[in-house]
Parts: structure tokens; sequence; C-alpha cells
């Protein structure tokens, strides 16, 4: 990690609260926008029976949804440590603790010791990570079949706002830095890795793009 960011900028962003409110709303409304596209094209793919690798997924939402849907099992790669105690509540409460493994470490450098899977899903974390080639780069090397991302569409108007997010957080001394990393170089890094663009879905503030292993 570089100088933008550090643990305790990523726990101060992605904190238990934070992991508390979420759970609250899935508990409520179900998945949000974004992961609802996601889970709706996995499955529109098929999921029965697949394996998949979320990194970066947070409470486990999607996951959760996966595995109702038919996936076989899914492992959970996490930064912070913050969304442990709520993910284990969400998934004991869905009666799927047996089907989910979670870690908790950085992906970028510890992907040589995750396991592939069928479908590898990165939602609204590659804009987390200062090094967008490394994460992409091991996420996709990890996809037997489909990788799936969420990032920030790169409009203007997101580019500014973003930009004043990370004045404040400048400010505040916060040490964690959102990245609008060029999406076409985020598409080149993975394409690279022998995937081919199967969907580049673009909503008001998130891009769904899905790829799958060339044959
Ligand atoms: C904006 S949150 C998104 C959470 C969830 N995927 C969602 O869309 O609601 C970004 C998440 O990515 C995680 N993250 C960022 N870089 C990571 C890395 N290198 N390895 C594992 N997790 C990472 C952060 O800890 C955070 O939980």
């Amino acid at each position: 990690m570089t100088d933008c960011c550090s643990p305790k900028g990523y726990k101060w962003v992605f904190s238990e609260r934070s992991a508390r409110a979420e759970a609250r709303r899935y508990r409520r409304r179900g998945l949000d926008g974004t992961s609802r596209r996601i889970v709706d094209f996995l499955k529109s793919q098929g999921v029965e029976g697949r394996t998949v690798l979320e990194v970066g997924g947070g409470i486990g939402t999607v996951q959760i949804e996966l595995l109702k849907a038919g996936a076989a099992r899914a492992v959970s790669i996490e930064l912070t440590p913050t969304y442990e105690d709520v993910a284990a509540r969400l998934l004991s409460d869905a009666g799927l603790t047996d089907r989910v493994e979670r870690k908790v470490t950085d992906f970028a450098q510890a992907a040589s010791q995750v396991e592939g899977a069928d479908v590898v899903i990165m939602n609204r974390v590659i804009c987390c990570y200062p090094d967008m080639p490394r994460l992409a780069g091991a996420a996709a090397d990890r996809a037997r079949q489909l990788l799936v991302l969420s990032y920030p569409t790169g409009a203007w108007w997101m580019r500014a706002g973003l930009g004043i997010s990370n004045l404040l957080l400048w400010l505040l001394r916060r040490e964690f830095h959102i990245f609008v990393h060029p999406p076409e170089e985020i598409i080149a890094t993975t394409k690279r890795r022998g995937l081919e663009p199967i969907l580049d879905q673009r909503g008001p503030v998130w891009t769904v793009a899905a790829l799958r292993r060339s044959a």
C-alpha cells in the first residue's frame, strides 16, 4: 500500500458502524442497485454449482444471494476486519455459514495464496486501492470462467465530486483516497490476463463490466 492509504484509514471509512448500517439496509431492502446488477448478470450466465471468489465484498451480501441462487461455495477476501462480525451474523441467519470461507488480508499482496474460482467479483473495490494493475491483474488471474467488476464511470462530474471528497479526506488526515482508475486501463489489464469483455453496462455512477476467459 502506498502513502495515500493506511489500515487505519480503511478502518475509518469501512467501519463497524457502516457495516451494521449496511446490514440493516440489506435486511430491509435487499441488495443495492449495483450489487443487484452483478447478481442478475451472473444468474443470467448460470451460477448453479459454481465457485465464487469475492474480493472486497464487505458484509458479503452478493455472496449470500449467489449461494441462494445455487452457487456451490464462496470465498471472501476482505482487507478490513471491521465487517467480519456482521458478515458472520448474516451468514448464520441465512444458514450459509458452512459454504463461505472468509479471510482478512490484502488480496493484491496475498493473491498467490488464494485459490482460483469459477467466478471472481470485485464490486466497487478498484477505486479503493492505489495499485490498480496489481489488484485487477491478480483478480483476473484467479478467474477460471468469469470476472465481474464495478468501478466509477469516470464521468467529469464524478471525478470532480471525488476530487472534493479526496481533498476533505486529506484535510482531515484520514489516510484514505478514492481513485478513478481509467476504465480502459482496467479492461486492458484484465484482457492481458486472457479475458475477453462480454459486458460493459454503464449506470449513473458505476459501470458493471464482465469478462470471460477465452477458450
Ligand atoms: C467501497 S467498499 C465496497 C464493499 C462491497 N463490495 C460493496 O460494493 O458494497 C470497498 C471494499 O474493498 C475492500 N478492499 C479494498 N482493497 C482491497 C484489497 N486489496 N484486498 C481486499 N479487500 C480490499 C475494502 O476493505 C472495502 O471493504
